[in-house]
């Protein structure tokens, strides 16, 4: 073959290896509502900037009838590309081929591009398709697994790791997404399980759908496995595009970026905050109006709905926000919000993003559901993961902080750096109901008219302690503003924290309440 004949065979071979499992298996992809591989990668990078490796990798199975088998790619597409002009790593299964079934070739791919991810310290975005270990490879996948799932856990907290659940996710293949970042789902087209459907049938005799057993409602509203839901893979796609352009993609400090001088915000903070200090109000709001062009994606939207947690911006710079949420159970802490919260805080930590935390919160939800759900240990992951922080932490007590949630949330007593409170701040042990039927229960009691003695209680006890100026009066709050001053009084604190110096612990590390 001359030159000409050798690139146009090369052109060729790559053609036919881009077909995956074949036309017929591509077409059965498209009936069952999922786009292939490569069209995915499409959709999250920036236009024609793919490059794609070990395109020609071939596993090298011999048992049961695999010998003779041509599996194109091993059933997984790795490579490299931008996303608004910034480097990543991407692979995507395959499912055309085998199912997407993880070999030990196929695993290898997933771990180069992973190895480049970490060299390179950038972001890695895995989609995933898969019917999970390649069964006829027996412990050569599990081992695949194992060297995916290492990765994962060396990569985490020094680039950003992202799943996308695109398809089934048996087995093994679910655990690498659990070690990663953020997951994203799909409506309808996302299943992620341990044991599928055949299996509880054989062990348990029960009869379930995919959808029920692990769908992308499941994961975001009920486990906390998935961090985001999209409608369909489209929309999935640009919200993976919308989170890394807040994302820092390493944790290299970056202390050079460019504050803009005059940030706007579109939406006036006091139109936002009730009149009533009773009333609920949707605490995104209150974030919207602190932000640039009052942008902020919510990482969690549909999990523990009383706690906010997500990603905006203040002079350009992204922070992380923490919010109680007064429109969900009065956005009291309990055992999966704080789950949520305290793995949102490490991230933020782990990848130098100041956290802004917004407090309005009755404490921690009572009952013997949460006691024995383990609201001990789970709420203590709050407060550990707060106190371990060194990123600049900035608190803003918007209503009620009391008791143990007023710690909890980023107080001064964590080591908050700036603690701000609004005038109709709460902070107290308790709320006034409850706090002045213990301390004024005699008095009430031999009362002529107990109901009104307990009002009077009520009001002298909120005069003396439901306000902000006890705790600033001894210093916990450093300042007590204005709505409308919460954005410049931010914007100055997180000026002043770009120089915050911490004295790192000797410690290897902790041992956090997992
Ligand atoms: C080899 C597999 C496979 C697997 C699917 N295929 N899963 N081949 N190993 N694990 C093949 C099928 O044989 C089929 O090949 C093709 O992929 C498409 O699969 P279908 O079953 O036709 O697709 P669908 O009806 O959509 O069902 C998808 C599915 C189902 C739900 C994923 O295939 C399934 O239940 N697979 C097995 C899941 C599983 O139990 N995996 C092992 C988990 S154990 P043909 O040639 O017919 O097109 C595990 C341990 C690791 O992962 C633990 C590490 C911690």
């Amino acid at each position: 073959m001359n030159k000409n004949e050798k690139i146009e065979a090369l052109i060729q071979k790559r053609q036919e290896v881009m077909m995956g499992g074949g036309e017929k298996a591509i077409q059965k992809q498209k009936e069952s509502g999922k786009l292939t591989a490569r069209e995915r990668i499409d959709l999250l990078l920036d236009k024609g900037t793919f490059n794609e490796y070990d395109l020609f990798i071939q596993h090298d199975a011999r048992d049961f009838g695999m010998a003779d088998k041509v599996l194109n790619g091993d059933g997984v597409v790795i490579g490299t590309g931008l996303v608004e002009g910034k480097p990543i790593c991407v692979f995507a299964q395959d499912f055309t081929v085998v199912g997407g079934s993880l070999g030990y070739r196929h695993a290898m791919k997933i771990t180069k591009i992973q190895d480049v991810a970490m060299k390179m310290k950038v972001p890695c975005i895995g989609i995933n398709d898969s019917g999970g270990a390649r069964i006829q490879e027996g412990v050569g996948s599990l081992a695949g697994y194992g060297d995916i799932f290492y990765r994962n856990t060396q990569a985490s907290g020094i680039i950003p790791q992202i799943s996308v659940i695109l398809g089934p996710c048996a087995g093994g293949a679910v655990y690498s997404p659990a070690l990663t970042d953020y997951v994203f789902v799909v409506d309808k087209v996302s299943k992620m399980f341990i044991t599928g459907p055949e299996v509880i049938k054989t062990v348990l005799g029960e009869e379930i759908s995919q959808e029920d057993l692990g769908g992308a409602r499941v994961h975001s509203e009920i486990t906390g496995n998935a961090h985001f839901f999209a409608h369909n893979e489209e929309e999935c796609f640009k919200q993976i595009r919308k989170l890394l352009s807040f994302i820092p993609h390493n944790n290299i400090p970056q202390n050079d970026e460019k504050t803009s001088d005059k940030p706007e915000v579109n939406i006036d903070i006091n139109s936002v905050v009730p009149v009533d200090p009773s009333k609920p109000y949707d605490v995104r709001d209150i974030i919207k109006a602190i932000s640039d062009k009052s942008d902020f994606i919510e990482v969690m939207e549909r999990f523990a709905k009383n706690i906010v947690v997500g990603f905006g911006r203040i002079g350009g710079k992204t922070v992380g926000f923490v919010a109680n949420q007064p429109l969900y159970l009065a956005g009291v802490l309990d055992v999966d919000c704080s789950d949520k919260a305290a793995r949102f805080i490490r991230y933020c930590d782990a990848f130098n993003i100041p956290i802004i935390t917004l407090v309005d919160l009755p404490g921690y939800l009572p009952g013997i559901d949460q006691e024995h759900a383990g609201v001990i240990r789970h709420g203590a992951k709050i407060l550990y993961s707060y106190s371990e922080a060194t990123v600049p932490k900035i608190t803003v007590i918007l209503r009620k902080a009391y008791g143990g949630g007023y710690i909890a949330m980023s107080s001064r007593h964590l080591n908050a750096d700036f603690v701000y409170a609004w005038p109709t701040a709460e902070i107290a042990v308790m709320g006034p109901q409850g706090a002045a039927n213990i301390i004024f229960r005699k008095e009430i009691s031999e009362a002529e008219n107990p109901d009104e003695m307990r009002k009077q209680k009520v009001e002298e006890y909120k005069e003396r302690f439901a306000n902000p100026y006890v705790a600033a009066a001894k210093g916990y709050v450093d300042a007590v503003i204005e709505p409308a001053e919460t954005r410049e009084m931010l914007l100055h604190a997180l000026l002043l924290c770009r120089n915050k110096v911490v004295v790192k612990s000797d410690k290897k590390h902790g041992i956090p309440p997992f």
